[in-house]
């Protein structure tokens, strides 16, 4: 009920903003010249019309980025209010945690197939309790994560637990409570203390880690990467609602209009793992795919913005598909090149419900969801027809934002909530867990029916 009327009153909120935006942009149509206007933060401005030609005919009244040139204060004040009870990595958000209790879901036991971000990040030690600074080193150095030494990344980042000191020293390896290994393990010559924990961080998907030596196997109490299952999952852009119960809202535009491309595709590796550049050539039989880059006949320097501007202003559909088919590896291909862009994403790489778990709802067609690129191309064409349909999957736009899930800040409250569980752990085969079964060469439903 509450929600409900949470929901007519910002959709009332909404009108009142917009009617008299319409008024001003049907009013500015009217001038001589094209009006400077606010543009949105994601969509690249229209370049300025050169003098002879009319200015264009603007279809759609500029609403999006206007909210604060409303003069219904009391609107804005609300909607203020609302944005500051946000939490605290939030953009406007003020709320900091409350929560003392180390059990509350941080760790992977507390809350399986969950990532455990929004705990980790809202967690914080008692007031009262005067907790030691725990010593973090960084095995390869503070160069390769671009953090400086000390304090400063907790204190700037105001993280809710920020004792913790970071530093690049070997001479502190005996004494520091944390050692955080990136892609290697490095050893340092010196005893490792009972309750030093010591944390593999990997970046990249399985096919491009080097392996570890057979002594390094049963070593690490806890990995750091992108798949859910690690405990300190560090995914290559997190997606947050702003309230989890609207996961969609009425479009005040149309993503299809103007484009008269179908699907884009940008590429410069043309031997991937997973057969992606079959999959694309046989998609183009059925509908057009033009292939930007080393593999195909179109050209578009990847430091000119105009190429990914294509795809907010020319094309429907844009091929996220990722290097390997590896278990939740889902990178900016999909979160930066497709979600930020209003473009319509057709993924592969990890398995549709790991997509499903990672992306906001109705933001992408998997590949796995039809039988193979033939259907696809008949999906396609359809959603090419039906405004409406392909609108469908951009009205997640604007329930939520991608967030910075504060990496060392949840590294230090990590460290600290384990101290006071007492809790100890360790893999025993950290390559069989990184390893076994992560990835598949082919596509995961052969995959599934090979195994079973
Ligand atoms: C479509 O093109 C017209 C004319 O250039 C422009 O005014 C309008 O904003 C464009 N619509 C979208 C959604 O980009
Ligand atoms: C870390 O792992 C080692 C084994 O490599 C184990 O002996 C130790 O108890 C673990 N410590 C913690 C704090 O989990």
């Amino acid at each position: 009920m509450r929600v409900r009327a949470a929901r007519a009153l910002r959709a009332l909120r909404r009108i009142a903003l917009v009617v008299p935006l319409v008024l001003t942009a049907l009013a500015l149509l009217l001038l001589p010249r094209p009006p400077p206007v606010d543009t949105p933060a994601r969509v690249p401005s229209t370049p300025p019309p050169p003098p002879p030609p009319a200015p264009p005919v603007r279809e759609d009244p500029p609403v999006q980025n206007s909210i604060t040139d409303n003069n219904d204060a009391d609107a804005v004040v609300h909607e203020v209010d609302e944005i500051a009870e946000r939490p605290w990595f939030m953009r406007g958000g003020e709320k900091r945690p409350t929560s003392t209790d180390p059990h509350e879901g941080m760790f992977p036991e507390d809350a399986p197939g969950d990532d455990r971000i929004f705990q980790q990040l809202m967690y914080t030690l008692p007031k009262s309790d005067e907790a030691p600074i725990k010593k973090i080193l960084l095995a390869n150095g503070l160069g390769a994560w671009g953090v400086p030494a000390g304090r400063t990344e907790f204190i700037r980042n105001k993280c809710p637990v920020d004792r913790c000191s970071l530093t690049a020293d070997a001479r502190e390896a005996g004494n520091a409570d944390a050692i955080l290994f990136k892609d290697h393990h490095t050893p340092f010559n010196v005893r490792r203390p009972i309750n030093q924990i010591w944390i593999l961080y990997y970046l990249e998907c399985p096919y491009h880690t080097a392996s570890l030596r057979p002594t390094s196997l049963d070593v690490f109490n806890w990995t750091s990467t992108y798949r859910r299952d690690s405990d300190i999952v560090a995914p290559y852009e997190k997606f947050v609602y702003h309230d989890s119960l609207i996961t969609g809202k009425e479009l005040d535009r149309n993503y299809a209009a103007n484009k008269t491309k179908k699907v884009a595709w940008f590429v410069s590796n043309c031997h991937a793992r997973n057969r992606r550049l079959q999959y694309a050539r046989q998609l183009s039989k059925y509908i057009d795919v033009d292939i930007y880059g080393a593999c195909g006949a179109h050209h578009c320097p990847r430091t000119d913005p105009q190429c990914l501007e294509m795809l907010d202003k020319d094309y429907k559909f844009y091929l996220a598909f990722e290097n390997s088919n590896c278990r939740d590896y889902i990178t900016e291909k999909f979160f930066v090149n497709g979600l930020q862009h209003n473009v319509l994403p057709i993924v592969m790489g990890a398995k549709a419900s790991e997509y499903a778990a990672a992306a906001p709802h109705n933001s992408y067609i998997h590949v796995e969801e039809f039988a193979g690129p033939e259907e696809l191309a008949t999906y396609l064409h359809r959603l090419d027809k039906d405004d409406n349909l392909y609108n469908s999957y951009f009205k997640w736009k604007g329930t939520g934002e991608f967030i910075n899930t504060y990496f060392f800040c949840r590294v230090c409250a990590m460290v600290h909530a384990n101290d006071r569980r007492h809790r100890t752990g360790h893999y025993t085969d950290v390559q069989s867990w990184w390893r076994e079964g992560a990835c598949t060469r082919g596509d995961w439903r052969a995959a599934e029916r090979d195994n079973g």
